[in-house]
């Protein structure tokens, strides 16, 4: 029987909320900036509003000598700071803290893992739940090791319960590795098992693509290449390499963003509609589309690509230094920090349309959209010209400012008949209040209940990893483009606007909040 003190629920969960399996949450990289930003405010926000069960413990695994208090202490600066833990207080942090225990050891060896299951068994022995959740928030180099040392200790597979394992990207840095890297996951864990994270499934704006293409009448009908005339996609942030620099000279940002986030939500607007919303229906429409994409030969990279590196700048009047000279970064070093690439999917819904999709860090403003533009009138009735014609677009705000807009052209009141540019604009924060789930927190109760919907599967991963790899080949032969080539702050590289080949189609203004009112 479990005798343990259980902590309150703080908050009653609606009725609608369920609740996640009895679990061992084992989180190795537990003294790390992920556990403390955002896995353990997600997991005590789950804990507040009843959506852990009862029976629900952490074992953090690190290197740092640590005792459980010291553990739990350092997590609850992260949880009280973070905004991303709406209900906390002290008390509800004192009652969540007792789940917390803390292991020290050296993952990447094998003798660790004795030590491991030893651990757990006492645990379980206490009441901790026999369903074991393995999550691996490490470097990508300790991945395959933990997963070998978990597999040959035994804790992969438990009679007595659901075993599943999180692996956190970077899932590989090219497809050979990532196939490396799934294959060792495969000979350990059923892939049913496996729940590759990308966080930006999480969104309740990124599921909200699928509700709002498959569960209204009104828009499916024109999403495709006769109404549709192209199609933005943009991760603008003003932060820069933070303190992760070691991690982002190896990475950059077609790999940091668009070879995961971008691609996701590239293939949540493009899928066909699946015949279930389950895990499987929707993965394997999912990588129908990236399938579909065309591979870029080396000459094609080079006039559909476009890399940059900020300079110096300035972000809300503040002067920040460039990438080179961020710390820990080299001050030669040819990282792109800016990415903007046009795909073009080859199958009957999508061909010629381009999707332009961008991503860079330091940029004029932290903005990430979905804008879909749709093909302007075939008669310029209400205007000098038909450049002159209003297109409609209808932007998907994934953040900030969650919503989602519908412009049209109206008429200007007056004796004239001239057609003005108005929005029609959904907001969540109207709607729904302020507080959403965080992305962390939905796909921690949904690996609780063994829910894989949102999470990427092998063959979604590899067919990411078909579409980047030939980008990154083909920037590693070609003359290595002149860094710095956009201001901090800036719209990002002036080249970027060379990229789009046609007249009528243009990157939406950060700095105006992706508005393209001059257009
Ligand atoms: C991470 C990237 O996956 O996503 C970061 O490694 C990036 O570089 C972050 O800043 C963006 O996430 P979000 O949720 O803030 O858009």
């Amino acid at each position: 029987m479990d005798t343990r003190v259980q902590p309150k629920p703080h908050k009653v969960a609606p009725a609608s909320l369920p609740q996640g399996d009895s679990c061992l949450l084992v989180i190795f990289g537990a003294t790390g900036d992920l556990t403390h930003r955002k896995l353990v405010p997600a997991l005590y926000d789950l804990a507040c509003v009843g959506c852990t069960s009862r029976n629900f413990d952490v074992l953090g695994i690190g290197r740092t000598k640590l005792t459980d208090d010291a553990f739990r202490e350092r997590l609850r600066e992260g949880a009280a700071n973070s905004k991303d833990a709406h209900n906390f207080t002290a008390e509800g942090w004192n009652d969540f803290a007792k789940r917390l225990r803390f292991l020290v050891g050296d993952a990447s060896q094998p003798e660790f893992y004795p030590h491991l299951k030893a651990k757990m068994e006492e645990m379980q022995k206490n009441g901790a739940s026999q369903n074991v959740l393995f999550y691996i928030s490490t470097s990508a180099s300790l991945a395959p090791p933990i997963v070998e040392g978990l597999g040959a200790a035994g804790l992969a597979r438990n009679g007595q319960g659901w075993t599943r394992i999180i692996l956190e990207k970077p899932f590989g840095r090219d497809l050979q590795s990532a196939h490396e890297l799934n294959e060792i996951v495969s000979r350990v864990f059923d892939e049913p098992s496996v729940y590759r994270i990308d966080h930006y499934l999480g969104k309740e704006t990124v599921q909200n693509i699928m509700m709002f293409r498959f569960g209204n009448s009104m828009f499916e009908p024109v999403w495709n290449r006769n109404y549709i005339e192209y199609i933005e996609i943009t991760a603008a942030e003003t932060l820069g390499v933070e303190n992760r620099a070691a991690f982002y000279e190896e990475t950059g940002a077609l790999r940091d963003m668009v070879a995961n986030h971008l691609l996701q939500l590239l293939t949540l607007t493009a899928m066909e509609p699946p015949v279930a919303f389950d895990a499987d229906a929707v993965r394997g429409h999912k990588v129908e589309v990236l399938r579909a994409i065309a591979l870029m030969s080396k000459d094609e990279v080079s006039r559909h690509t476009v890399r940059g590196q900020y300079g110096p700048g300035q972000i809300d009047g503040k002067a920040v230094p460039g990438y080179r000279q961020e710390k820990g970064v080299d001050p030669s070093s040819r990282t792109e920090t800016y990415v903007a690439v046009e795909f073009h999917i080859n199958n009957w819904r999508w061909a010629g349309v381009p999707f332009y999709v961008r991503a860079g860090k330091r940029l004029a403003n932290q903005l990430t959209e979905i804008a879909v533009h749709f093909k302007r009138t075939p008669q310029a009735l209400f205007s000098r010209s038909p450049k002159d014609v209003h297109h409609n677009v209808i932007t998907m705000r994934i953040q900030p400012n969650e919503g989602i807009a519908v412009s049209f052209g109206a008429k200007q009141p007056g004796p004239q008949m001239r057609a003005i540019r108005v929005n029609m604009d959904f907001s969540y924060r109207d709607a729904f209040g302020g507080e959403t789930p965080t992305a962390y927190e939905t796909l921690l109760l949904d690996a609780m209940r063994g829910d894989a919907t949102l999470f990427t599967r092998r063959d979604e991963v590899e067919a990411e990893w078909r579409i980047i790899t030939p980008i990154e080949e083909a920037w590693a032969e070609l003359p290595p483009p002149q860094f710095p080539n956009y201001a901090a702050g800036s719209e990002g590289p002036e080249a970027a606007d060379g990229l789009i080949q046609y007249d009528r189609h243009r990157w939406r203004r950060l700095a105006q909040n992706g508005s393209d009112e001059d257009q």
